[in-house]
């Protein structure tokens, strides 16, 4: 088994398995699974490794794809103590069910914590799922109570009055 940093060719092995991976985690299926969220997604995907802020990487065996993770890179601002103002968002960690438990999992999300070096990196944030959270807490992640979040709701199409 061997993990890779994914190419600008496996757009689309990202997005089917990101598509797996939302398909087997979210409790309700993602508002428009249909062709125009598979769009977006693939969009998404192709736009931010353009800009070079979506990391992959993926992992193989005997040309068979078992998973992969990436990570968002995105800006924060430098703290007085911290002048390193990148933070890495962890997300797409997914392995094939048929591969799990085999260590596999905790591979990858280490090729993904090994990049922090390079890319400048000064924390690691994600959002852990039930089967993730034991790998995550091994790997020294923390659940950060100062943390909040506040979704906003998207905007309705506006209906014209006459
Ligand atoms: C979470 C996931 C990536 C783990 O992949 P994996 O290859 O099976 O993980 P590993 O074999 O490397 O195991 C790493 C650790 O995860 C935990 N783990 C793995 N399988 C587990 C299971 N069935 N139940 C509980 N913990 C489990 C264990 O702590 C394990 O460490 P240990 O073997 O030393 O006990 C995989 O289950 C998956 O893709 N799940 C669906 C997608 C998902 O929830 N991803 C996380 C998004 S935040």
């Amino acid at each position: 088994m061997q993990i890779r940093p994914a190419e600008a060719n496996d757009l689309d092995l990202i997005l089917e398995m990101r598509l797996d991976f939302l398909g087997e985690v979210r409790e309700r299926a993602p508002v428009g699974t249909g062709n125009e969220f598979r769009a977006e997604t693939r969009a998404f995907i192709d736009r931010t490794q353009q800009e070079d802020r979506l990391r992959t990487w993926v992992a193989e065996e005997q040309g068979d794809v078992l998973g992969m993770v990436s990570v968002l890179v995105n800006d924060v601002p430098p703290l007085p103590e911290d002048a390193r103002s990148r933070e890495g968002y962890i997300i797409n960690e997914y392995v094939k069910p048929a591969a799990r438990g085999r260590g596999v999992g905790r591979l990858l999300l280490r090729a993904a914590l090994g990049s922090a070096g390079r890319l400048g990196i000064r924390r690691f944030v994600l959002l852990a799922t039930d089967a993730g959270k034991p790998l995550y807490v091994q790997e020294g992640f923390t659940s950060a109570e100062r943390y909040m979040v506040l979704p906003v709701p998207p905007a309705r199409p506006s209906v014209p009055s006459d």
